[in-house]
């Protein structure tokens, strides 16, 4: 088969993986091919049991693998075919040196502009597809365009805004796709030859173009923005424990507001992911290092409330349970940061785990996609936790259980089975706010929801 275009992704994680799963299935014209330095990782995408789950990826993943969608770690020969490479590693908070625990740790990004550089013979378009401190994309054109040999190469920003659960439902429909480059006749060539690949699929108008600065700047931001809402409703939650108010109601009331909105007004146990976190303090970073104190204080204080909710649910926990919970068995149902994945990267239920850990309790934890996840996460605390794949076996002798993931299965758990099984009086901490509490009250439990009136027997 011949293919007019040649695409490489160097990275095959959830974003690198799903996103050349999508253009390899919407343009079979283009030959898509991802490469990691992870050989499990490769070896799984190219098997039947993917290594992440996402729900219709498999289907995707069918219909293009070994078509146009080829999965390799030969770095080296993709870079070399390729027209275009997109670079979709991993960017972690730093974690030691200059900006440890905040600046974005660049090392493998670096890495990878530097083999684009060895084994490239032609110029290409490379393309950020992960996210980046804005102005990144001038380091990486400093490193590539430093040849003797005359290889010229645009760098353009495509960050990524999927959400995990609903990555190839946010690919296939995407609310807009964003490229950026220099505005030099070559920056802008090279992104209208990415627009033209998503404009396949994606309406023309939605496919954004901008200069390269403000694409980088506009993820950070898009991701300070969603964050900063679920911290303010989580602080709001509070307010309305104290109060008697609801936070639903209160969600509802504010969200059919057009210019605010309702998505992302769901209180929680906090917010988690891989990226929310070290993408704000990566802005943090940015905005102290050219001395704009304020800027920052003002987003670190959105992780610093999700903190705070984090621990506040723990307290609750404990200040409910008598003040103690050491001994106690504790249920916590859910372990990935959100339902439909089995990522648990940032999860909030790894901070309840700990706090409760701390205070002696034996946990035991169920998820029905993140348990092997959850046991690497906790790998440091083996044999103070328990695993257990059956929720009812799970809660079977537990004082109390915890929803900590919104898994739709937790909605229509037998809760009559699950509170005859329990230690009394039963406690139950929604931090998903998902259940009937006034049904599980008449069941006989102790409902604690997230900003709304506990129902107590005593
Ligand atoms: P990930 O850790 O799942 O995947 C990154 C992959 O890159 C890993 O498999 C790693 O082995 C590989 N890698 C690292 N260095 C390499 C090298 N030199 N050569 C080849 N492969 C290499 O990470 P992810 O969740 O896919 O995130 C990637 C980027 O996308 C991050 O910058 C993240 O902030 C951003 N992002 C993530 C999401 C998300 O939902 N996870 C959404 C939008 C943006
Ligand atoms: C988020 C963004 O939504 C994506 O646009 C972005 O591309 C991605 O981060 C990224 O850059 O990695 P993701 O973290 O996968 O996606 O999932 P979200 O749906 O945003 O949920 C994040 C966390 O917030 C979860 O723990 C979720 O349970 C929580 N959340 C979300 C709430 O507590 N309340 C809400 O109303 C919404």
């Amino acid at each position: 088969m011949s293919f007019d275009t040649r695409i490489l992704c160097i990275g095959a994680g959830y974003v690198g993986g799903p996103t050349m799963a999508v253009i390899a299935d919407r343009c079979p014209h283009v030959k898509v091919t991802v490469t990691d330095i992870n050989r499990q990782r490769i070896d799984a995408w190219n098997s039947n049991d993917l290594p992440i789950y996402e729900p219709g990826l498999d289907l995707v993943v069918g219909r293009a693998r070994g078509r146009n969608l080829f999965f390799t770690t030969d770095v080296a020969a993709g870079i070399r075919e390729a027209d275009i490479i997109f670079v979709s590693v991993n960017t972690p908070t730093k974690a030691f040196g200059e900006g440890a625990g905040k600046a974005a740790d660049l090392q493998y990004w670096e890495k990878t502009a530097r083999e684009i550089l060895a084994n490239s013979e032609r110029g290409k378009i490379v393309v950020e597809k992960s996210t980046l401190p804005v102005r990144t994309a001038d380091a990486m054109a400093r490193i590539l365009n430093s040849n003797s040999r005359g290889i010229r190469f645009e760098v353009l920003s495509n960050p990524e805004f999927l959400a995990e659960g609903t990555a190839v439902r946010d690919l296939e429909l995407p609310d807009r796709v964003l490229i950026g480059s220099e505005e030099t006749p070559g920056g802008i060539a090279a992104r209208r030859a990415v627009a033209d690949i998503y404009a396949t699929w994606v309406p023309r108008e939605r496919v954004l173009e901008a200069n390269v600065w403000s694409a980088e700047l506009s993820k950070l931001t898009a991701n300070a923005f969603l964050a900063q809402r679920i911290s303010s409703i989580n602080a709001m939650s509070a307010l309305c424990e104290k109060t008697e108010a609801d936070i639903d109601e209160v969600a509802h009331a504010i969200g059919t507001d057009s210019r605010i909105g309702p998505k992302f007004l769901k209180a929680s146990v906090g917010f988690g992911g891989s990226c929310f976190k070290k993408d704000i303090l990566n802005l943090v970073y940015i905005a102290e290092s050219y001395g704009l104190h304020e800027v920052a204080d003002y987003w670190e204080s959105v992780v610093r409330m999700n903190e705070w909710q984090e621990a506040r649910f723990v307290r609750t926990m404990l200040t409910n349970m008598f003040n103690t919970v050491a001994g106690k068995r504790i249920a916590l149902l859910g372990f990935a940061f959100k339902a439909d994945t089995g990522d648990t990267r940032e999860s909030p239920a790894d901070a309840v785990a700990r706090g409760l850990l701390a205070e002696r309790a034996h946990v035991v934890i169920s998820d029905p996609k993140a348990l092997a996840n959850a046991r690497r996460d906790l790998e440091d605390v083996t044999g103070q936790v328990e695993f257990e794949d059956d929720p009812y076996k799970a809660a079977a002798g537990a004082h109390a259980i915890a929803i900590m993931t919104e898994w739709s299965e937790y909605r229509t758990l037998d809760y009559n089975r699950i509170y005859a099984a329990m230690e009394k009086p039963a406690f139950l901490f929604d931090g998903r706010n998902i259940l009937d509490h006034r049904a599980l009250f008449d069941v006989g439990f102790n409902v604690f929801p997230i900003g709304k009136v506990a129902l107590k027997h005593f």
